[in-house]
This record gives structure tokens, C-alpha cells and sequence, in this order.
């Protein structure tokens, strides 16, 4: 059903991350999901394959590059309730497959990197691809590593920035947390993480929920938009 695609304008920012994230979340609920790597990097293919036994039920992963990936969203979308896509950050085919067919496209970004060119040069990449594919791309960029501790001055600023741009941004910031980052050393989502891998994987948990509660609250409301859309055409 739903196609989520991670897609930013540079790399290492936190979308493989968060995707993985995001599913369990969806899988945990009872949500079977499908995740593709449309990364030429595989890192969610690799995760797979490194930790089988790992993979929650009713998670799929599938790793389709190229023009592949195309076929491989289309597949699952039929399947499965959720369609996570995860992109390289860079412009390539796999990019442009994935925003084409994009429910909803998540940014991610990090705060205290953030100016005003690299969020005028996403925005750039969905416009680009909505006149590409003559169609509304639903996009939200996100905060990802925060800091648990503080909002600083810096992120008030930049909501500003954000704000005055007119991207929209989610109310959810993905955390700086070990739990989010140890299932690729160790295999384990958050849920099965243990205290010898992390301190504490309840507040991870609880903020990829609310991550999640948000994505899917916005995925209605964007197909109630869609549906009047379509009413209004015909
Ligand atoms: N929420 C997070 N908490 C802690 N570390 C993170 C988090 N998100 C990403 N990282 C780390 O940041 C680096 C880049 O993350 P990654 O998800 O691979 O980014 P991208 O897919 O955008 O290139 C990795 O070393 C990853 O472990
Ligand atoms: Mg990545």
C-alpha cells in the first residue's frame, strides 16, 4: 500500500537508519512491511543478510537497484500494508524511481548542519521529480541525531528558516541514540535489544513510535487529499 521514501540531497544524514527504524515500528504493530534498498551501497540488503535471524516477522527486505527497483516498489506495494524505500544520497535512477512513486518522501536533516541552501536544494529534488512525473510529491523534511538534552537556540533558528522557506517539517526528530545504531553492529531491533547492547532501549522505542504514529497519520491525510483530488478531477 503506502510508499515511504527516504531521499535526501547528501549522504550520512540518517536515512538508513531511520527507514530500519521505522520499520520495526511497523512490523512490531503487526504490520507486515517490505523495506527496499534501492541504495547501489546495500547497506539494508547487508543488514539482512549479516543478520538473518534478525529480521522481525512479517519484514521483507529486498535489495533492487536500477531500474529494478521500480518493479520491486510496485511488487510490495501490491503485498504488503507499508513500503519503506531507502535511497543513496545522491541523485541517480534509484532516486528518481523512488520519489516517482512516493506516498510520502522523508527528508532527514540534521540540525546543527543545517542552512538554507541544503534545504532549498531538497526541495529542488522533489520539484524537479514532480514535474518530472506530473505529479504532487507529499514530502516532510525531519531532524535526525538530536540531542535528547536540549533544544538549543540553533534549532529554533533554523525552525524559523524552515518555516519562512515553507517546507514542512514533522513535529518528531529522530534521536541520537546507541539503540538506533545497534542493530547493525548486533542484528537486533530495539525491542529485542538486550541491557548488555544498550542502557536503555525504551526511549528509542518510544521515540521511533511516535515517529511512526506521525508517517502514518500524515499517509491518511494525504490519501483523504489524494481521494478529493480525484473526486474534483472526475
Ligand atoms: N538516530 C541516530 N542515532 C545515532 N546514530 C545515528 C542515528 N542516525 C544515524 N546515525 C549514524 O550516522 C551515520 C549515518 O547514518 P545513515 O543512516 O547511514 O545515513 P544515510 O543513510 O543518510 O547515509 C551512521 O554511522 C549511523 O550509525
Ligand atoms: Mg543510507
Amino acid at each position: 500500500m503506502p510508499t515511504i521514501v527516504f531521499a535526501s540531497s547528501k549522504g550520512g544524514v540518517g536515512k538508513t537508519t531511520s527507514a530500519l527504524a521505522l520499520a520495526f515500528v511497523f512490523t512490531q504493530a503487526g504490520a507486515a512491511t517490505t523495506l527496499i534498498d534501492a541504495d547501489p551501497n546495500a547497506p539494508l540488503a547487508r543488514w539482512a543478510a549479516r543478520f538473518p535471524d534478525s529480521i522481525p516477522a512479517g519484514l521483507t527486505v529486498t535489495g533492487a537497484v536500477g531500474n529494478a527497483a521500480a518493479r520491486a516498489i510496485d511488487d510490495a506495494a501490491l503485498r504488503d500494508p507499508f513500503v519503506i524505500v531507502d535511497l543513496e544520497g545522491t541523485k541517480n535512477v534509484e532516486v528518481s524511481v523512488g520519489l516517482g512513486r512516493a506516498d510520502l518522501a522523508l527528508i532527514p536533516m540534521q540540525g546543527s548542519q543545517l542552512d538554507a541552501d541544503e534545504a532549498a536544494s531538497v526541495v529542488k529534488l522533489i520539484q524537479t521529480q514532480e514535474e518530472v512525473f506530473r505529479r504532487t510529491i507529499p514530502f516532510r523534511v525531519f531532524f535526525t541525531r538530536t540531542s535528547p538534552v536540549i533544544e538549543s537556540k540553533g534549532m529554533r533558528d533554523i525552525h524559523a528558516q524552515l518555516r519562512e522557506l515553507g517546507i514542512p517539517l514533522l513535529r518528531t526528530s529522530i534521536m541520537e541514540r546507541e539503540a538506533f545504531k545497534v542493530p547493525f553492529r548486533v542484528g537486533a531491533s530495539f525491542y529485542d535489544q538486550t541491557r548488555s547492547d544498550v542502557r536503555n532501549p525504551r526511549a528509542a522505542i518510544e521515540n521511533a513510535e511516535a515517529f511512526a504514529a506521525e508517517v502514518r497519520d500524515i499517509l491518511m491525510s494525504e490519501g483523504e487529499a489524494g481521494q478529493g483530488r480525484v473526486e474534483a478531477n472526475g
